[in-house]
């Protein structure tokens, strides 16, 4: 920190010895290093303890310094407008916006919301009443979370390319001068035909393999690392785009998984149908894969295992399980396990209610795609009610868009954990036939619970349930 009470204005006239590089931290409360960014970035205003050097030209001053400004990063390369274009603009079943969601303005954060979020009521505070609406919406929260939970997701780089030898499928990725180079095994079905549809597994399968489907083994800990909470910024995402970078290792795995898709599109010699690609993923990899569906609308087939807290549970709700006296994982409590968030979370894992979102939206980002969410009813930590209560809430937004069963909730307890239950088979089987063979009568309309838990739904979800026109 040697030049950390130099004023920043000095550095106005020698800004390239001192800048802070692509997606590096330029500003925030205790931030007492450069505020100024290399050439081709913007300082932008994240939240009070975060501004982050964005792809665009500054127009005015560098570092926003006010929760009312709006963040307007300036050009279309801009990550969270590029996401959110590369979303819309891929063939998916999600319905269109009419037309172009206005990205959120600024990143209202400071009033307190002790219930979960309602998922309908836009940030301007009017309700959402039609899908295209509810498109914008599910932008607005895409942006809030990566700003103030996971970190920015990058768009796609200026080149993906794919290479097939024998069973592995190299990617090389190159953005800005750097390139990385990963590697996927795929596992072909020995029934079905070619183009088959695949499930991505985080690190392992560990469900069983449904027949006539391949399985893309992914090893997500080459693309950010997870050892532990000094892990941050290690992995081939972070040789890209610089060990600063804001993403945390979830969002950094869906910039893999988006790049794995990528690269099926391009190869021809693959046999893997890119629009029947599953993920999935158990525990740590659960949360993984539950973030992965939310934010590549490619995913036809979303399925996290036991993901629990950072998953499928909410953390209103894990907070009040744990004050409860329930020994169950709270977000103060996992940020300092790992580096599965941004460190733009910190600031709000000892007050979640300040969050403008909780886990239910992030299911809900995944609608109308197919989403199965399997939970472990015994293990206290995973937070049985949060998970519960969270997917029931998530529900509501696929119900809302009048496919209610393309979301399925099965919480079964007494087995080890991430070993997959034989009493789960059945609702697995027909969320793959569903979603991954077109079958439209397999029976998925499951949301069950082998435990009487105790969640209190209209204190919870304060909220009503529109029917999106
Ligand atoms: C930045 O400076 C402030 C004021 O001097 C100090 O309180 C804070 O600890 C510093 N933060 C870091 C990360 O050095
Ligand atoms: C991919 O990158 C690796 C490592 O840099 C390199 O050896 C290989 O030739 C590249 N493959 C293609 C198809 O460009
Ligand atoms: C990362 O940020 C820290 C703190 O601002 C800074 O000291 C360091 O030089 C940055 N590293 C890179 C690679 O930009
Ligand atoms: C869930 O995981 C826990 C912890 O591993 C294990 O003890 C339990 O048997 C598993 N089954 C259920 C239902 O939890
Ligand atoms: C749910 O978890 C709580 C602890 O948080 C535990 O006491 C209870 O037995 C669990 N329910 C079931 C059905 O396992």
């Amino acid at each position: 920190m040697a030049f950390r009470l130099v004023p920043a204005l000095l550095f106005a006239g020698s800004a390239i010895a001192q800048s802070v590089g692509m997606w590096g931290q330029c500003g925030g409360i205790n931030y007492n290093g450069s505020k100024i960014c290399v050439s081709g970035a913007v300082c932008t205003y994240v939240n009070d303890w975060y501004s982050q050097c964005l792809p665009g030209t500054a127009t005015s001053t560098t570092t926003r310094t006010s929760s009312s400004t709006t963040l307007t990063p300036s050009s279309s390369s801009s990550s969270i407008q590029a996401t959110t274009t590369t979303q819309s603009s891929q063939t998916s079943t999600s319905p269109q916006p009419s037309g172009s969601c206005t990205p959120l303005s600024g990143n209202p954060t400071s009033s307190t919301i002790p219930k979960l979020p309602d998922p309908f009521q836009r940030a301007s505070g009017s309700r959402v009443t039609t899908k295209a609406e509810w498109q914008c919406r599910r932008e607005e929260i895409s942006q809030l979370m990566q700003t103030n939970e996971l970190g920015t997701k990058p768009p796609k780089p200026s080149s993906v390319t794919g290479s097939m030898s024998g069973n592995t499928l190299t990617i090389n990725v190159s953005e800005a001068g750097k390139s990385i180079s990963f590697s996927i095994s795929i596992s072909y079905p020995s029934s079905g035909t070619a183009p088959y549809p695949a499930i991505i597994a985080y690190g392992a399968m560990s469900i069983p393999t449904p027949a006539g489907v391949a399985v893309i083994t992914f090893n997500n800990d080459d693309i950010a690392a997870q050892q532990n909470s000094g892990s941050r910024g290690s992995g081939k995402f972070y040789t890209l785009y610089g060990s600063n970078h804001s993403a945390g290792a979830l969002i950094a795995w869906a910039w893999g998984v988006s790049r794995i898709i990528d690269a099926i599109e391009t190869t021809t010699n693959v046999r893997i149908n890119p629009a029947k690609i599953g993920v999935t993923g158990c525990s740590r990899n659960g949360k993984g894969a539950i973030v992965a569906g939310a934010f590549d609308t490619r995913v036809a087939l979303t399925i996290p295992q036991e993901s629990g807290s950072g998953g499928s549970a909410c953390w209103r709700l894990s907070d009040a399980q744990k004050s409860s006296g329930q020994n169950v994982q709270t977000a103060s409590q996992i940020i300092t396990e790992n580096v599965w968030f941004s460190k733009s979370f910190d600031p709000f894992v000892t007050s979640v209610t300040r969050l403008p979102f909780d886990h239910h939206l992030l299911a809900g980002m995944v609608a109308p795609r197919g989403l199965l969410v399997i939970e472990n009813t015994s293990m206290e930590w995973l937070g049985n009610m949060s998970c519960f209560g969270c997917m029931k809430a998530g529900q509501t937004i696929y119900q809302a868009l009048g496919v209610q069963s393309n979301m399925g909730f099965s919480q079964v307890g007494n087995h080890n954990h991430c070993s997959f239950p034989s009493s789960q088979q059945t609702e697995l089987t027909a969320f793959v036939q569903r979603f991954l063979f077109d079958q439209s009568s397999a029976n998925t309309a499951i949301f069950k619970t082998d435990g009487n838990l105790n969640f209190d739904q209209a204190g919870w979800m304060p909220w009503s349930v529109p029917t999106l026109s």
